[in-house]
């Protein structure tokens, strides 16, 4: 059922690199109730196509399309795939992401490489195609997807995801400084733990390193609650929306002692704690 008449999702075109599964295919759905019209660009078309049809059978509009973001000129087939279907985009959300595990010194420079390009220069290249038309119009909004693993230490295990997502959230604040006074907004979902199936496909460059967590404090959410959430603070006109609130009260302590922070990790890694959230 479309909630009607809600800014900014009303009536808006919009597009999601990394739509048809885990947190992108919960928004897709999520925007579309909202009253959006959503192309689900996925490197994955088959799933793309499903979830499109899913919002269809919903009422909703959607649209699948296939995209590798690895390539800047996919991208902007997708782009004007979207924009022949459903007018310029007023909303892009960047949102796909690939993890690993393994010791910094296991992983090999070529695999830093590929995950720096898939989850930040991705957005690079996002922001080359949509930001031009969006501060030409002086309207629009980008959603950048990253995670606690950016935001705080614990990730000690990926290392190249943590960098590249804390490199996601310091690009999201820096463009709202410049594109805000603009017309353009940018959010940047900062996720905790979510159930999807991100680390099927996961590599494992060194055996028995435990996948350090963000903490007890933080729970395991869905993909559903987290939609919302996003969708809410899009809304609300915030910039940086943790998928649950408890990340503000830890970084909140962080700043009070940055050290003490980090060493309390490394205290709780010695001692056999690595971090796992609250389940459900
Ligand atoms: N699941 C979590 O616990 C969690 C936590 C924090 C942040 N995140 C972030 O949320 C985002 C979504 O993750 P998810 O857990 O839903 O993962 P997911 O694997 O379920 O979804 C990622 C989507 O990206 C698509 N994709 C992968 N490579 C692509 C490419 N080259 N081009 C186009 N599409 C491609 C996949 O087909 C998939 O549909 C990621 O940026 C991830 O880092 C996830």
């Amino acid at each position: 059922m479309t909630k009607s008449g809600e800014a900014p999702f009303a009536d808006a075109s919009a597009i999601i690199f990394g739509g048809a599964k885990g947190i992108g295919k919960a928004v897709a759905a999520e925007w579309a109730r909202r009253g959006a019209r959503v192309a689900v660009a996925d490197l994955d078309h088959t799933a793309a196509s499903e979830t499109a049809a899913e919002i269809a059978g919903e009422g909703g509009k959607g649209l699948g399309l296939q995209v590798d973001v690895l390539s800047q000129a996919s991208m902007e087939a997708a782009a004007r795939e979207a924009e022949a279907a459903f007018g310029p985009p007023d909303i892009v959300m960047n949102n796909v992401g690939a993890i690993l595990n393994g010791h910094p010194l296991d992983i090999p420079t070529e695999e830093w490489h590929r995950i720096f390009e898939l989850n930040y220069f991705s957005v690079v290249r996002s922001n080359a195609i949509f930001l031009p038309a969006m501060l030409a119009r002086s309207s629009g909004h980008v959603v950048n997807t990253a995670s606690f693993a950016g935001l705080y230490p614990y990730a000690a295990g990926r290392i190249p995801y943590a960098s590249s997502k804390a490199a996601v959230i310091s690009m999201s604040e820096n463009l709202a400084l410049l594109l805000e006074p603009k017309g353009v907004r940018v959010s940047c979902l900062v996720s905790g733990p979510v159930m999807t199936s991100i680390a099927a496909g996961m590599k494992d460059w060194t055996p028995d390193l435990p996948m350090y967590g963000p903490g007890s404090e933080t729970a395991l959410k869905n993909t559903a609650e987290v939609a919302r959430v996003l969708a809410d603070g899009m809304r609300d006109g915030r910039i940086l929306i943790p998928s649950d609130p408890v990340a503000f009260d830890i970084i909140a302590r962080r700043a009070s002692d940055p050290d003490a922070f980090t060493r309390a990790k490394i205290a709780g890694f010695a001692s056999g704690d690595v971090g796992m959230p609250k389940m459900g």
